[in-house]
């Protein structure tokens, strides 16, 4: 093993969102790696059928019922997970939701739930574990978020802007967490085949054309593997697939160009 590579086995693993999707694949190969994992979300169904796996590839897996907006609850869980244990090693902050809608489509409501989760269940399961990380100077805090937190897409600003809060949230952890032995990644897949389309009708519809031209889809498995690679190998950012670090890389040089495709190729008021 090399030394700059973490060891997983034996470490405990958070992650959020873990009864679908990218949390539920993530936390499968944590598992496999050894790690003894927290899966947090509010599906009972969907957090048992992860810990069946992970348990089935040789993982340990504890379960909790967890509404990460409501700050109390997730104070709750984060105290039941210390008595048990003790704070854990990894946070993957996955767990999100929110309809794809444009400024004037969403209500105020829908506008502050999106902003929940991801963004405020990110902060909430942090704040919690953070001093103990901080004190013992080590820990590994993982953010998942989107390309449309890099690139504009229209019709999707409830969506978009909570991804931007959770690369913003990514960032001012890097700096504040400098020196202090808390490592932390941003993990950006781009589009994943897992059920968040069924769970946010309409999402899908807007994804601009150009994104599927220039980017393959990816399983929540190929983000899982990815995420876990990203925590052992101490990345700063964990991009997936391959194609998306291109499509990032030519945002970063021609922003108004990959601005312009999007809306040409995405969402128009009217459906025009
Ligand atoms: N799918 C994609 O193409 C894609 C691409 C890039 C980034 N992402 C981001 O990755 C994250 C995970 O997405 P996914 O594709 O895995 O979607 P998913 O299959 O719908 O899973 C979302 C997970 O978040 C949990 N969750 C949502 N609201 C919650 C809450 N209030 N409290 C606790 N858990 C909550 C859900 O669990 P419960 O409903 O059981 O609580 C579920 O486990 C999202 O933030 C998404 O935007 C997705």
């Amino acid at each position: 093993m090399r030394a700059d590579v973490t060891q997983l086995r034996g470490s405990r693993v958070l992650v959020t969102g873990a009864s679908s999707g990218i949390g539920a694949a993530t936390a499968v190969e944590a598992a496999r790696k050894g790690a003894r994992v927290i899966l947090w979300a509010r599906g009972a169904d969907g957090l048992y059928a992860t810990a069946k796996v992970c348990a089935a590839v040789g993982g340990e897996a504890s379960v909790f019922l967890v509404d990460l907006t409501d700050a109390s609850a997730v104070a709750g869980a984060a105290q039941t997970v210390r008595d048990q244990g003790g704070p854990p090693d990894v946070i993957v902050n996955n767990a999100g939701a929110g309809r794809w809608l444009a400024v004037e489509e969403s209500t105020a409501r829908e506008a502050v739930d999106a902003m929940a989760a991801p963004y405020f269940a990110a902060f909430y399961a942090t704040r919690e574990f953070l001093p103990a990380m901080i004190a013992r100077r080590s820990g590994h805090i993982v953010n998942v978020t989107s390309p449309a937190a890099f690139v504009p897409v229209p019709g999707a600003t409830t969506y978009s802007v909570a991804r931007w809060a959770m690369r913003g949230f990514n960032e001012q952890l890097v700096s504040e967490l400098a020196g202090t032995g808390v490592r932390v990644t941003l993990a950006c897949p781009g589009v994943v085949a897992s059920p968040y389309f069924a769970h946010n009708p309409g999402a899908d519809e807007r994804i601009p054309r150009i994104v599927s031209k220039l980017s393959r889809t990816v399983t929540p498995e190929e983000v899982g593997r990815a995420i876990v690679w990203g925590i052992e190998r101490n990345r700063r950012r964990v991009v997936t697939p391959f194609s998306l670090k291109l499509m990032l890389g030519l945002n970063a040089m021609m922003p108004r160009t990959v601005a312009w495709l999007m809306r040409r190729t995405g969402w128009h008021r009217g459906g025009a």
